[in-house]
């Protein structure tokens, strides 16, 4: 047993019932998510100016007080200078859009200036909690389209500003974070603009799929920079609405079939959509107060095309405090066990936290089949895309991480 003094929290643990490891990935979906989408998606974001590959970073002091064999984290900080890996998903979904409608007008993008003059016909929008609007924002500037982005009551006025830095007209509207996705879904029906959301439902499904395509990136990328000869045995991946985690199980599920890892999700307990509905084996909204410190996981819906992958692709889920959070951002902050430090922001540690309050109970870890021996791959989502955030619930500015 690996008991971490940093996970003397409180969890919840669930295994899901529905999980199923002989379950072919199979056409329905690959309708979703498949190779040939993704090489496009890959082809596409990595000629994007700026792009380079996220660290994955060995974290062998943790991994020896989680008693497993080894641990690493991808290190989403950098990722295009946004701060996250949601710079993957919402600009490629943007350019997805853009593409689409420029080939149902009949212009192509070789033609320069009508191409343009198409773009800047374009108005995208969305409703976020920061980091998807981020995405979206910078994607419409960057490939000259118009934005304006949603955001609920309590976005911190740090990200609303920093949305705002890629010219987007940014509405703070009443409510919480579902209450906005409502409010970007009315006014773009009014003012015929696109909803870019990573969030899909019954009828809206083609936008948020392209978001997923671009997540896979950081899966293929992890893969890729994996440093042990044999795959990771478990992969935690924390949810909003599920589609990061589900690019990621699609993307290994395809490569490696029945071979995949064990797949744990991490869902914050203030907005356990994702515990819920594996619990109830079915989609669950989680309604009320949603608000959690993981800003990014705030979600009370799950996206139905996440749940398609999901429901047989993940293991289990464990529920998660909001000081879970804080505890995670600062034992990377301070590499206390000899681990090169890292900034990771409020969503970015719900995946690792998730794994050390596993390994600290015997019957969870026998469940999942987590013993010395695991090799877990941990995904840090965001760096300090609320710095001033990030000082209060640390104790040290971001630059002064590691120096
Ligand atoms: C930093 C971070 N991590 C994880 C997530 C979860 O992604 P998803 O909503 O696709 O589950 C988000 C979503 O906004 C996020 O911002």
């Amino acid at each position: 047993m690996g008991h971490t003094p940093e996970a003397g929290f409180a969890h919840e643990f669930c295994l899901n019932g529905l999980a199923d490891r002989s379950e072919v990935y199979g056409p329905d979906r690959s309708a979703i998510l498949n190779a040939e989408a993704f090489e496009t998606a890959r082809a596409t974001i990595t000629g994007w100016p700026g792009y380079a590959p996220t660290p994955l970073v060995s974290l062998p002091g943790i991994a020896k007080q989680a008693g497993i064999a080894a641990l690493a984290y991808k290190n989403e900080a950098s990722r295009f200078g946004l701060g996250s890996f949601k710079a993957l998903g919402g600009a490629y979904a943007v350019w997805r859009v853009l593409h689409r409608s420029a080939a149902q007008a009949g212009i192509s993008p070789s033609e320069g200036k009508a191409f343009a003059a198409h773009a800047a016909e374009l108005t995208v929008t969305c409703a976020t909690d920061g980091n998807h609007g981020r995405s979206v924002a910078w994607g419409a500037r960057t490939f000259g389209c118009n934005c304006v982005i949603f955001i609920h009551e309590t976005v911190s006025e740090g990200r609303k500003q920093a949305i705002e830095n890629f010219s987007a007209r940014v509405v703070r509207c009443k409510g919480n974070y579902d209450d906005s996705v409502r409010e970007a879904q009315r006014q773009a029906d009014a003012n015929d603009w696109t909803v870019v959301s990573d969030t899909s439902y019954p009828g809206y499904t083609d936008i948020p799929r392209d978001v997923m395509q671009g997540y896979e990136l950081m899966a293929f990328e992890a893969l890729d920079q994996w440093p042990h000869e044999a795959l990771p045995t478990h992969v935690f991946l924390q949810t909003g609405v599920g589609g990061m985690a589900a690019a990621v199980v699609a993307h290994f599920w395809r490569r490696f079939g029945a071979d995949r890892p064990v797949f744990v999700l991490a869902d914050p307990l203030n907005s356990a959509c994702w515990l819920e509905t594996i619990r109830n084996g079915a989609p669950t909204v989680v309604d009320g107060d949603i608000e959690t410190v993981m800003a990014g996981l705030a979600c009370g819906e799950i996206s139905e095309l996440a749940w398609s992958i999901l429901e047989k692709g993940a293991d289990a889920v464990v529920g998660l405090p909001d000081e879970s959070a804080v505890e995670g951002m600062k034992l990377l902050a301070d590499g206390r066990y000899g681990d090169r430090p890292q900034v990771a922001g409020e969503s970015a540690v719900a995946g690792l936290m998730a794994l050390l309050a596993v390994s600290g109970k015997d019957a969870e870890r026998a469940a999942l089949g987590l013993t010395e021996n695991a090799r877990v791959l941990v995904f840090g989502t965001e760096g300090a895309t609320d710095p001033l955030l990030y000082e209060q619930l640390v104790g040290l500015a971001p630059d002064e991480v590691g120096s």
